[in-house]
């Protein structure tokens, strides 16, 4: 199976109308959309996705941004989809973000940068699981090699 990794949409990507943009950049290079919400999440499930980060003086803002707003869960596939995403997204202060990677286009703050994306294989599993426990829609990347 290709590889699969999380993207999540950032509350501050959501309300500047960055959806449209975000979906379309992974779109066009040829990635498939395996799952897709918009949602609230709570102060505890914040705290559970960023577990690893917990000991970080910067952990509790982080954790109040991603609750302040609704997001966007999204799963995509694809060849190396991981670290092409993260590629896509661009560094993580968008002040080292290259142009033309989202947050090199549309982000100054690390504490506002648009969106997270999964930073290994194994990582990406644990956050669709936890992101998605009821699963992911059916159809499968082996229909449209031609996209490719
Ligand atoms: S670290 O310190 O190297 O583990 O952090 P890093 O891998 O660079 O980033 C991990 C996530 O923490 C976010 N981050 C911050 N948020 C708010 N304020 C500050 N100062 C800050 N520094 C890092 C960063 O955006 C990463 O979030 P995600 O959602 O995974 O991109």
């Amino acid at each position: 199976m290709a590889d699969q990794t999380f993207i999540m949409i950032k509350p501050d990507g959501v309300q500047r109308g960055l959806i449209g943009e975000i979906i379309s950049r992974f779109e066009k290079k040829g990635f498939y959309l395996k799952g897709l919400k918009l949602q609230n999440v709570e102060k505890s499930f914040a705290e559970q996705h960023y577990a690893d980060l917990s000991s970080k003086p910067f952990f509790g803002g982080l954790v109040e941004y991603i609750v302040s707003g609704p997001v966007v869960a999204m799963v995509w596939e694809g060849k190396s989809v991981v670290a092409t995403g993260r590629k896509i997204i661009g560094a993580t202060n968008p002040l080292a973000s290259e142009p033309g990677t989202i947050r090199g286009d549309f982000a100054v703050d690390i504490g506002r940068n648009v969106i997270h994306g999964s930073d290994s294989v194994e990582n990406a599993r644990k956050e669709i699981a936890l992101w998605f426990p009821e699963g992911l829609a059916g159809w499968t990347s082996s229909q449209h090699n031609w996209i490719y």
